[in-house]
């Protein structure tokens, strides 16, 4: 009796670990044969897209949850981060009368019209997506060129960016120039 339940559990063992090395051979046949297209001209399939949308989504919220946000912002930090905008990120999100770059239309995952999206996102985690970056999208990291103060500035106008008029946006002038802190440090 005893001895029969042993077998069926080594039994049990060795098909886990023969379907795991499947996998695995499986995975390292596709990354050396080049049987997977990386093209940006071909889309996800509808799972990979609903895959990785997920993963991005609860990636950013768990690793947002211990930042703090300031209560509120003030119109100089608003204004602060559109010209930063200007500057990093509106020919990748567009803006409000503008379109982005044409050769962000080639880009897969397409940057999101941050004019309609920008709400989406708590500040917390707007201020980690610009500090990290999103890996394999596209999305760079300001993080390591940037001071937190200035990444705050641009989470301000990126909340403050739904419903923004064509007027306004122009209003708040130039691009800053780039480059680091912004402050001379
Ligand atoms: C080179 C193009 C590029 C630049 C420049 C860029 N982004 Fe992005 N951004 C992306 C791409 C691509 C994604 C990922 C979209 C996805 O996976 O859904 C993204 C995602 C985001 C998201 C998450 C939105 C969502 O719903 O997916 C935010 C917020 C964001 N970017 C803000 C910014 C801000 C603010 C700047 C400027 C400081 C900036 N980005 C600069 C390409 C860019």
């Amino acid at each position: 009796m005893a001895e029969g339940k042993k077998r069926t559990g080594t039994g049990i063992v060795i098909g886990v670990v023969g379907t795991l090395l499947v996998v695995f051979a499986a995975g390292l046949i596709v990354a050396y044969t080049g049987a997977y297209n990386v093209a940006a001209t071909r889309d996800h399939t509808a799972f990979g897209r609903w895959a990785l949308g997920t993963t991005m989504e609860n990636s950013i919220q768990r690793r947002a949850d211990g930042i703090e946000a300031p209560v509120s912002f003030s119109e100089a930090q608003i204004a602060s981060g559109a010209r930063r905008y200007k500057a990093m990120c509106a020919h990748c999100h567009a803006g409000p009368g503008i379109e982005r770059a044409e050769w962000a239309e080639g880009m897969l995952p397409q940057p999101p019209h941050l004019t309609e999206h920008g709400n989406e996102w708590a500040p917390e985690e707007i201020f980690w997506i610009l500090n990290h970056g999103i890996k394999m999208s596209g999305m760079p990291a300001f993080g390591p060129t940037h001071e937190d103060e200035a990444l705050w500035e641009i989470t301000a106008f990126v909340r403050a960016l739904p419903g923004m008029t064509t007027e306004q946006y122009k209003a708040y002038g130039e691009p800053a120039e780039q480059g680091g802190a912004g402050h001379g440090h």
